[in-house]
């Protein structure tokens, strides 16, 4: 069973770049041509949120445009610069959101020994995360009935801290979550946002952190740490469920990509810039 995971695609209507200098649009077709061509083909494919870099609405349907290349099931969810709404309605197909989370989208599917868990971390108009009382509830009903089966639980935000700066914003209601995670033996929780691929065991419980289809963050563990980012080859995780474990690799499309860097996020390069 291989899952790949994607996170922080951050695509802009009419193909307009990222923070003005991320093709992200060409990013994105390049990552799917990759995994399109992959043998053995991927078995499902995760999208842990900042789909669109503004939540709009021609974004998503780009996004659904180009992921149709893709014949492994695709899922997503939103982070923190997505709509809710327009993801529901654009990308529906791929988010099975049940109802009994709304209006946050979560959802569980069975992937042969293990079972993805998609988790809504997202807020409206704040950057960082939140453990919503309504994930909660579903969160520890949803992996205890099914306690035997281990569980990756997909979120956009990581709930610890990193290190990096500017990028560590206070979760809210980290020792909810780690106590409901920690009720699921096995479980491993997968996210995005921090723009760097990164694993750690949080409250006893392993994570790993997905690197950025694009604008990868430069490595800074200063207090203004994580405000830098270059362009470089888009990176994804695929999680092999093999020998009775989940190993997760580290990966990077291959193929001629820009690289340019580093960039400012609160000091963006000007529209004509160019990586
Ligand atoms: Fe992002
Ligand atoms: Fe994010």
């Amino acid at each position: 069973m291989r899952i790949i995971q994607l996170s922080d695609l951050h695509v802009r209507a009419n193909r307009a770049f990222a923070f003005n200098v991320a093709d992200s649009a060409a990013a994105l077709e390049k990552t799917v041509a990759h995994l399109a061509a992959m043998q053995p083909a991927p078995d499902c494919v995760v999208i842990s949120g900042d789909i669109a870099e503004h939540g709009e609405a021609g974004a998503y349907e780009l996004t659904a445009e180009i992921l149709a290349g893709l014949a492994a099931p695709v899922y997503v969810l939103p982070g923190n610069h997505d709509s809710r709404e327009n993801l529901l309605r654009i990308l529906g197909a791929y988010c099975p959101a049940d109802p009994e989370a709304a209006p946050h989208i979560c959802y569980a599917i069975p992937c042969g020994h293990v079972r993805l868990v998609i988790i809504d971390s997202s807020r409206p108009d704040a950057h960082s995360g939140r453990l919503h009382a309504p994930v909660a509830r579903w969160l520890e009903k949803t992996l205890a009935e099914n306690g035997s089966t281990p569980a990756l639980v997909f979120a956009h935000h990581p709930p610890f801290l990193s290190g990096m700066g500017l990028m560590d914003e206070p979760y809210d209601r980290p020792e909810e979550l780690a106590r409901i995670l920690r009720g699921s033996p096995g479980a491993r929780y997968c996210c995005g946002h921090l723009h760097r691929g990164l694993t750690t065991v949080w409250e006893g419980i392993p994570a790993v952190v997905c690197p950025p289809v694009v604008m990868h963050i430069e490595l800074d563990l200063s207090p203004q740490g994580g405000d830098v980012f270059s362009l470089d080859a888009p990176g994804y995780l695929l999680h092999h469920v093999y020998d009775g474990r989940v190993n997760t690799h580290f990966c990077r499309v291959p193929g001629t990509f820009p690289h340019g860097g580093p960039y400012s996020f609160s000091n963006p390069p000007r529209p004509d810039a160019e990586a």
